[in-house]
């Protein structure tokens, strides 16, 4: 039998419904394969004390286990040791960097900017932080058609005030590469900082942040084939030092006295408590995973893939797909598209009648499904991991003129 990627995922291999699940939600979450379980289980079965606290050789363990997890993947997105703090998924991180650093920059008459398709976890940090301090919260609006940012808004909403700019690498509805080096020239241009979400682009693409020279960075271990509940937050060294730290506890103090505090150095002053161990070494072993079926093979099968994917999306009757329809333009693991006049949620129950997984509903992107002027100002969102195959992207296809027959609207 040939070796197939998603053999080392077991929870792909089950029926749902009569059917054979077809996993197409993995911008929501990806799996993780064996490999990830093992790790874990591995530390809790030969380490699982308190990181950095015991002098036994169980702690010891733990110690090495986590500090040797931060290196490696610290060296997965070409950061630094100190630059890498643990996190419990990006929201967090991004949180971080909005309660830590934004009160440092933003004054009255300042602005934040950030483009319309963000996230929630990348844009109601920056409402709430920005109301509190009086920056204005500014919107980088995309081309409808497209999805693409013009190099218009870039030029004329990042201005001398601006403090902060804050943005996807990939959009989690519209898929397409953001302009992250004009981004970045723009925002350097006036002294601000930038911000990247790079949570959707990571599990799809090598990253090297001190190539990307962004000030911050923002990812979650579980797109990426790792475990829910760690994150990592990148921040350029010389800014997390100006930092207070956002959390307080153990394991981030140099010393305590009644009335005042010594904090360590990055990263743990920002990791106030008990590191999720378990989670770290999973994390690890994903970016290993990854890296054992090597980016150049995970590009070539995930653009063949995505082109299926919105080709067929493309010709199936009363389908609109959203964001760019150009096959030609590289779209990263998402693709976002309505079946006319059914709500998205029915699509979705629908197609999980036959074993289909999508997202269905706003994506927690509500500003941009408003701006976009989609039906139901919602849409349907199949996104793809390394362990999808040609009979996945199929199955969705063949199963997609189900939902209006089955809606009593014709085909
Ligand atoms: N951020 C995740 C998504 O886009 C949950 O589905």
């Amino acid at each position: 039998m040939t070796y197939k990627i998603s053999d080392d995922f077991p929870v792909l291999n089950q029926m749902v419904n009569g059917h054979r699940l077809v996993y197409l939600d993995s911008a929501a979450t990806s799996m993780r394969p064996v490999q990830v379980l093992g790790a874990i289980d591995e530390f809790y079965k030969r380490a699982g004390a308190n990181p950095h606290r015991g002098l036994y050789d169980l702690a010891q363990r733990s110690t090495e286990a986590y500090d040797g997890s931060r290196a490696v993947v610290a060296s997965f997105v070409g950061a630094d040791f100190e630059e890498t703090i643990f996190t419990r998924n990006a929201s967090e991180s991004l949180n971080l960097v909005a309660y830590s650093y934004a009160p440092l920059v933003l004054t009255k008459g300042s602005n934040i900017v950030i483009p319309i398709s963000e996230h929630h976890s990348n844009l109601v940090p920056w409402q709430v932080l920005g109301r509190q301090y009086g920056a204005q919260l500014r919107y980088l609006y995309v081309d409808r058609r497209t999805g693409e940012i013009p190099d218009s808004e870039i030029e004329q909403k990042i201005d001398k005030n601006t403090k902060i700019v804050a943005f996807a690498h990939v959009s989690n509805v519209l898929g397409g590469l953001f302009p992250l080096a004009k981004l970045v020239a723009a925002a350097k241009a006036v002294g601000a900082i930038t911000i990247l979400d790079c949570a959707q682009s990571i599990p799809h693409m090598k990253l090297d942040l001190h190539a990307l020279d962004v000030d911050f960075a923002a990812f979650s271990g579980h797109k990426m084939y790792g475990p829910m509940g760690i994150g990592v937050l990148y921040g350029k060294r010389k800014l997390l030092e100006q930092m207070p730290p956002f959390l307080f506890g153990g394991d981030m103090i140099e010393d305590v006295r009644e009335q005042e505090t010594d904090f360590l150095p990055p990263p743990s002053k920002f990791e106030a408590g008990t590191q999720n161990g378990g989670g770290a070494v999973g994390l690890a072993a994903a970016t290993k995973y990854i890296e054992s079926v090597g980016w150049a093979a995970i590009e070539v099968h995930e653009r063949a893939l995505m082109r299926r994917l919105v080709e067929g999306l493309k010709s199936t009757k009363n389908v609109t797909v959203i964001g760019s329809t150009d096959t030609a333009a590289p779209r990263y693991g998402v693709a976002a598209f309505n079946v006319n006049e059914v709500h998205p949620h029915d699509a979705a129950t629908i197609l999980n009648d036959f074993g289909v997984a999508i997202r269905a509903g706003k994506h927690c992107a509500h500003p941009l499904l408003s701006y976009l002027d989609v039906e139901f100002n919602a849409c349907c969102r199949a996104s793809l991991g390394i362990y999808n195959t040609a009979e996945d992207v199929d199955a969705l296809l063949e199963y997609l003129p189900e939902v209006r027959r089955r809606m009593n609207l014709g085909d």
